[in-house]
């Protein structure tokens, strides 16, 4: 049985370690064995939750990922990895060092160790608390980027290897990774391959985070649209930090329809999505009974950890190919096509993806965006090579 994933992303400050700590709370009281994780380098979990790492609750587990220990574990791999595709990309080699400061570095490791919580088995529930939204969205995105890399670059490597004995390889100067190299390049990208598979999956979804400012909102809708790019599933949104109506002082009051603006905002902006209200609480939430309250204001009667029922955003039929990008105007989406690919721009975000064989034989008959879905057809006439654009 796989877990429930429940990953939650936000700007930076809006609540997402509270938010997730607080779902992973409730989840531990009603019996589900649950494990919470922090990709997360500045590591606030055990300080919300006012505990050291470790079984903090009767079926509620906290780990904290040990970036230096785990890199060293991966380090290996990922050197291998690393050599392999910017060698094949005419770059230089990178160093341990140069790898660490990379970003997302540190939270595609922590990533990884996800997907090895997800196979241990025990777990009905892993609550993900993500880095900010930024980071978490390249992140996200890289084990398909490199797919493309991998997936056109490693063939090519190995037929190059078949073909060649290392002897003729040295004297013909060929350029090929060695077996060894490449083992290891294809072990960790099958890594990546299996985190987005886990994160975009039935049983995983996205939360986001936010607060009722206007600056927050504008991020939070980027967000959305990015997120279903990269086919990852949100199936709700939190609004925390919601001044409660009453009190007679003008300021207050001045917030409080403020809020409540943004607010209405946000539920035309995300729906059909549900939006859970967390209010602005009088103290810090620190510690296991101040979370199990936020839990319990946050969700209401809803179940926050019944099985989501969002579509994936992208399908593919015969002849047309769907995806969805809630929130994305005209003016920011874009596509072009290069032989079997298709290239989807969404404002600063970009997927690639590799067409079956079906549809890279024939010309795209059309494109439309039409209420946040972009639909792009087929027509039955062959594609001759070059490049088709359209937005
Ligand atoms: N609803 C709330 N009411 C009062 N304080 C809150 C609320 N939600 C979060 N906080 C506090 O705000 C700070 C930032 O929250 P945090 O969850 O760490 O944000 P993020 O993980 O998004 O950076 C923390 O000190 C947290 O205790
Ligand atoms: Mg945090």
């Amino acid at each position: 049985m796989s877990p429930r994933v429940l990953l939650f992303t936000g700007k930076g400050g809006v609540g997402k370690t509270t938010a997730a700590a607080a779902t992973a709370t409730l989840a531990a009281r009603r019996g589900l064995k649950t494990l919470i994780v922090s990709t997360d380098t500045a590591h606030s979990l055990a300080d919300a939750l006012a505990v050291e790492p470790g079984e903090i609750a009767p079926g509620l587990h906290l780990r904290q990922v040990d970036t230096q220990k785990t890199l060293e574990r991966h380090w290996g791999e990922l050197r291998d990895y690393a050599r392999g595709v910017l060698g094949e990309l005419g770059l230089d080699e990178i160093t341990s060092e140069e790898i660490t400061v990379l970003p997302g570095a540190e939270e595609l490791i922590a990533l990884l160790e996800l997907r090895e919580h997800a196979r241990e088995g025990r777990w009905d529930v892993i609550v993900v608390d993500c880095a900010p939204t930024a980071e978490t969205l390249r992140l996200l995105a890289l084990p398909e980027a490199l797919d493309w890399h991998v997936s056109r670059l490693m063939p090519v490597g190995r037929k190059v290897l078949r073909l060649v004995s290392p002897f003729v390889r040295s004297v013909a100067h060929v350029s090929a990774p060695g077996e060894d190299v490449m083992n290891a390049g294809e072990r960790f990208h099958r890594g990546l391959m299996e985190v987005r598979e886990l994160l975009t999956g039935d049983h995983a979804s996205v939360r986001l985070v936010l607060t009722p400012e206007a600056v927050v909102l504008a991020e939070a809708r980027r967000t959305l649209t990015s997120l279903s790019l990269y086919g990852y599933r949100v199936d709700a949104v939190v609004a925390n930090r919601v001044f409660p109506a009453g009190g007679a002082d003008e300021w207050r009051a001045q917030w409080v329809a403020a809020q409540s603006r943004l607010l209405a905002e946000a539920e035309q902006s995300f729906a059909p999505l549900p939006i859970h209200v967390v209010p602005y609480l009088p103290a810090e939430p620190v510690g296991k009974d101040a979370l199990a309250e936020v839990g319990a204001a946050m969700y209401g009667d809803a179940d926050p950890f019944a099985p989501h029922s969002v579509e994936p955003p992208l399908r593919m039929s015969a002849d047309e190919l769907s995806l969805a990008l809630p929130g994305a105007g005209r003016e920011d989406v874009d596509l072009a096509r290069k032989g079997d690919e298709l290239i989807i721009t969404a404002g600063p975000y970009r997927r690639i993806l590799a067409l079956p064989a079906a549809l890279a034989r024939r010309k795209i008959s059309g494109a439309a965006l039409r209420d946040g879905v972009l639909r792009v057809t087929w027509a039955a006439q062959p594609y001759d090579s070059g490049s088709e654009s359209a937005t």
